[in-house]
């Protein structure tokens, strides 16, 4: 791993500003520059690109990040190709992860990543000693190329194998890593036994896990890798390393369920497909993959389960729609998959069924239409029920527009009543996005002013009270305290940059993206150290207020000494009973 100290001092010496302008013609406009966004589109300019903090920021689709995030979802780059080229570009040397005690920690088999690297070796030396192997791929119509593009492997028959790859088959990393198990006797056996392996690589390219497919007829069908602290289902797509350039090219990506799928299209020139990895779509795939594309097609079998899938997938995509972004559906023919269908069809054929496949909203509106009876009213009024929650979740203002007008014809509503019923405030869509944020500007919490505060100057960190925080409740709280602990922890940390390469992506991603829109437009002579005093000022008289609110409402005779002494000192304190003699 590079040392996040090598990522602050990178983040401080190189400037956001060239990197992105190489890329997307920046212009001036005040404090910061602005361009039509690159990751959705626009004919205004919505993407603002701060110097002053190092980061960009698009107030239309909420993409975000520092010059890293930048080249990693625009150019499809890795994390570490990414650093590499920034720091290339600026004469700084990326300190080599694989240096010696990385290399000892290898061999000890502490390093979940090298230990599953050393295991995707192993099983693609083994594939050249399995004619067994090679002819089952062969069978399924791969070739050599293909099966070295996605790392194929064979774990050979035996309990253990993996003891002649590893000094010590006994480490616990290899139990950690999903290789190897221990029966009730203990003696420890080999996971993967005589199957096709399929390496799952995340977007840095690293190794993280592994799907194992038996040869021919055998139960189960397929083995998968357990979760592991590297390895989460729900984050990670298999094939998407492999198909991030071709995903650019081609401004689309496909989804579909099985590895052969994936390593199938790509044999026949579809090299933009990806698939789960045996579990649902969630949304953080959904959100990932249509960063990169504007188009996301699922495909699914056309059997019952399909829908079903493709139910939950249309589930998980509401919240991440982006207008000027497409996410559709395509049911294959019943028996039919993605591998057998472009066997069949090639590649002009599976091409031609992505080109017609259903657009989200129309599979939405099909699927509500087919539960109910549109000629009663009863029927009409179940629609408009079983939209509501779905269309509330629809990120996407114009789309969201659209499918409220589709409901309210099919449902024999106007459009008024319905987003009355839908409980929509219409004006909000209309109003410009400066009356809307000074309208926020006023609600904003002293807590979320020091977020602010923190993130536009992280060294502001020292003028907090240590006991500052207790026991955070609120995503603004939860967010303010994780930030507080990261910046004590790295104590000569001076940059936004750093802060937002540290946060984004994360749980407290979509705070985050609201707290640049804000600061983003902060200059770079606003005063944020008188901010910040002025936030901490009222969170102290607030929690004076409630404390004063909590002891008034026992009754003053059975206050304790304790309590008493307590109250007084706090009528003491001047703004208080500034407030309360109010
Ligand atoms: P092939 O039969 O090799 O063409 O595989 P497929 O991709 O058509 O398989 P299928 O549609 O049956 O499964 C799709 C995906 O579900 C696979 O790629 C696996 O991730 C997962 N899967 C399938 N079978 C099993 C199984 O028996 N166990 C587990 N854990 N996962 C499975
Ligand atoms: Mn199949």
């Amino acid at each position: 791993m590079i040392p996040q100290s090598f990522i602050q001092d990178l983040l401080n010496r190189v400037d956001i500003i060239d990197v992105v302008d190489r890329h997307v013609k920046l212009k001036r406009a005040g404090a910061n520059y602005v361009a039509c966004c690159p990751f959705h589109n626009e004919k205004t300019p919505s993407f603002t690109v701060s110097q002053a903090k190092q980061f960009y920021h698009c107030f239309g689709c909420g993409a975000h990040g520092t010059a890293v995030g930048f080249l990693m979802e625009h150019s499809g780059l890795g994390f570490v190709e990414a650093v590499k080229e920034l720091a290339q570009s600026v004469g700084m040397k990326v300190p080599d992860p694989r240096s010696e005690p990385a290399q000892r920690k290898a061999e000890a088999g502490d390093d979940l990543y090298a230990v599953l690297l050393k295991a995707a070796q192993f099983y693609r030396a083994q594939l050249k000693a399995a004619p067994q192997a090679i002819d089952y791929l062969k069978k399924r119509g791969l070739s050599g190329e293909i099966a070295k593009r996605f790392g194929i492997g064979h774990a050979p028959d035996g309990w253990q194998n993996l003891a002649g790859a590893f000094p010590d088959y006994n480490a616990t990393a290899l139990v950690t890593a999903g290789l190897v198990k221990a029966n009730e006797e203990n003696r420890r056996y080999d996971v993967f036994r005589d199957r096709i392996m399929f390496p799952i690589v995340d977007v840095r390219g690293n190794v993280i896990g592994f799907g194992g497919r038996v040869l021919g007829d055998g139960e189960p069908k397929y083995l998968n890798s357990p979760e592991t602290p590297i390895f989460e289902k729900g984050r990670e797509l298999y094939g998407l390393y492999q198909a991030r350039r071709a995903i650019r090219d081609a401004g689309r990506v496909v989804v579909v369920e099985g590895y052969m799928d994936v390593v199938a299209l790509a044999q026949h020139g579809i090299e933009y497909a990806v698939a789960t990895l045996g579990t649902a779509t969630t949304a953080l795939h959904v959100q990932k993959l249509l960063r990169q594309a504007d188009e996301v097609v699922f495909c699914f079998d056309g059997d019952d389960a399909g829908r079903r899938a493709a139910w939950r997938a249309l589930e998980n995509s509401l919240a991440q729609l982006v207008d000027g972004k497409q996410v559709r559906f395509l049911f294959l023919p019943q028996g039919e998959d993605p591998d057998t269908y472009v066997r069949k069809a090639g590649k002009a054929g599976f091409e031609a069924l992505l080109k017609d496949a259903l657009p989200l909203s129309a599979f939405l509106l099909r699927e509500l239409v087919s539960r109910v009876d549109l000629e009663s009213h009863e029927g009409r009024a179940k629609l408009l029920q079983d939209a509501k929650p779905l269309v509330k979740q629809v990120a996407a203002p114009v789309l969201s527009v659209l499918l409220r007008g589709e409901l309210a014809r099919l449902g024999g509503l106007d459009r008024d009543e319905i987003d009355r019923q839908y409980g929509v405030e219409r004006r909000g869509e209309r109003r410009g996005r400066s009356h809307f944020e000074s309208r926020r500007e006023m609600l904003v919490s002293n807590e979320r002013r020091i977020l602010q505060c923190l993130v536009f100057k992280p060294e502001l960190h020292r003028k907090l009270d240590v006991r500052f925080g207790g026991h955070p409740s609120t995503p603004v709280e939860l967010f303010l305290n994780d930030l507080i602990a990261f910046t004590r922890q790295s104590p000569e940390l001076t940059s936004s940059a750093a802060v937002i390469q540290e946060f984004a992506g994360g749980r407290h991603d979509a705070l985050l993206r609201e707290v640049e829109g804000t600061i983003s437009e902060w200059r770079e002579d606003y005063d944020v150290d008188q901010e910040l005093a002025d936030a901490i000022h009222k969170v102290a008289i607030s929690s004076q207020q409630n404390r004063v609110k909590e002891l008034l409402s026992k009754r003053v005779e059975d206050w304790t000494a304790e309590e008493r002494s307590e109250y007084l000192l706090l009528l003491q304190q001047q703004p208080l009973t500034a407030q309360l003699s109010k």
